[in-house]
């Protein structure tokens, strides 16, 4: 099943869930990465590759959002006690960051008055004029938000884990669409 039923989660959402989180692992690493080099002709193509790869995020992320309005994804297991509302919140605080975070490293890097591009390619229009006083702020934005959402994703995985060890097949429900 490519949709969602009101208990489970169809093949597209599981797609862009796995492959959203092979991204932003990869993403983190990167940045992470290119936050500690030197920016040089040797390592451009690093800097070239973490834009190329966070416009995929955003494309991902605008792509679940719209799908989602097509078919919306089953609420969190269980009664809605504290851990359901803290589940859901979590849930809309990755979407909010997923969209921020790129937008943030689009800002940053169109202040530094260099072309941002798509895959070496596509040339996408600035978002703020260049000066050092808004790249230092778009880029000092985009590092607080990635660290939230590394905590959020942490936790995010470990509740995960939690309520699969419980047994109420909450991972497995990710994986197969059904919780058993
Ligand atoms: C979901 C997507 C993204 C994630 C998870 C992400 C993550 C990160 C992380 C963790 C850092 C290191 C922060 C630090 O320690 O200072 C970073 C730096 C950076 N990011 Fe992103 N990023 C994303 C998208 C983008 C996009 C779309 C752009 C540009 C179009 C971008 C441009 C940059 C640049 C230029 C740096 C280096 C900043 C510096 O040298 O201080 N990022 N990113
Ligand atoms: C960067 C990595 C991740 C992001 C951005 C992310 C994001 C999300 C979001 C937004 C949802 C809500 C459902 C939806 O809208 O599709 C969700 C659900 C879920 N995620 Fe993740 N996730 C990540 C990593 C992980 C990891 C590592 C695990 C576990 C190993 C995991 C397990 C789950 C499970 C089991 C659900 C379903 C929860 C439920 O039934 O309510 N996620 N994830």
């Amino acid at each position: 099943m490519l949709k969602n039923g009101p208990a489970e989660f169809g093949l597209v959402t599981r797609v862009l869930h796995w492959g959203t989180m092979l991204l932003v692992i990869a993403q983190l690493a990167l940045g992470l990465r290119i936050a500690d080099l030197e920016p040089g002709l040797s390592t451009l193509w690093l800097y070239g590759l973490h834009k190329t790869l966070g416009f995929a995020v955003l494309a991902l992320i605008l792509a679940r959002i719209g799908w989602h309005l097509v078919s919306p994804p089953p609420p969190p297991l269980g009664p809605r006690g504290p851990a359901f509302w803290a589940a859901r919140a979590a849930h809309w605080a990755i979407y909010a960051l997923l969209l921020a975070i790129p937008l943030t490293g689009w800002a940053g890097s169109s202040a530094t008055g260099i072309d941002v591009m798509i895959a070496d390619r596509w040339t996408l229009p600035p978002l703020v004029e260049p000066s050092e006083a808004a790249e230092a702020f778009w880029f000092r934005l985009h590092d607080i938000l990635t660290k939230l959402l590394m905590a959020l994703v942490t936790l995010h995985m470990l509740g995960a884990f939690k309520r699969e060890m419980e047994g109420d097949g909450t991972l497995t429900r990710m994986l197969k669409g059904r919780t058993g």
